[in-house]
């Protein structure tokens, strides 16, 4: 029997490597791969399927995107932290619509109490949620309302 869970893939951007050496006031203490393990026990507990990306070059990012898209890597959803390219980058906007897919945007830290700079979103236009400030709780809002997406969509 193949795997029928919905596939979510999580989308971690420029300098989310480095997560536990960054300011703990606004990012927390866990390492990248830490809070990699908690979004999958989350997003096992909704049973979906998780699968996790990590890239400090822009173009890696937009041909991921691309590659979601279609087989092999295909998936159902993605949540996207695209660390200071949220703010800029358009490249990731036009990307993330070609992939058609619903989208959530988590930032870890509280973007709009900090720099006026990170306030904008310039993917949230394409995204059915944005959660920002809730450190990694974020994540399973974000996998919650995916879930929640996928099967209005298949009643
Ligand atoms: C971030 C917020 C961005 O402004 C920042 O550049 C990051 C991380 C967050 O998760 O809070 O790198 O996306």
């Amino acid at each position: 029997m193949t795997d029928a869970r919905d596939r979510i893939e999580v989308l971690h951007g420029v300098n989310l490597n480095l997560l536990g050496a960054r300011d703990p006031l606004h990012y927390g203490t866990l390492t990248l791969p830490d809070l990699e393990a908690q979004i999958a026990a989350w997003a096992a507990e909704l049973e979906l399927s998780a699968s996790f990306f990590q890239t400090n070059a822009e173009s890696e990012y937009v041909e991921r995107l691309h590659a979601l898209r279609g087989p092999p890597t295909q998936v159902d959803g993605v949540i996207l932290n695209p660390g200071a390219w949220s703010h800029y980058a358009y490249s990731i906007h036009d990307a993330l619509e070609l992939t058609g897919l619903p989208a959530v945007e988590v930032h870890l830290s509280d973007v709009q109490s900090r720099e006026q700079w990170r306030r904008l979103s310039v993917i949230g236009d394409l995204c059915l949620a944005t959660y920002s400030g809730k450190g990694p709780e974020g994540y399973r809002l974000a996998l919650e309302r995916l879930r929640e997406e996928l099967q209005e969509d298949r009643t």
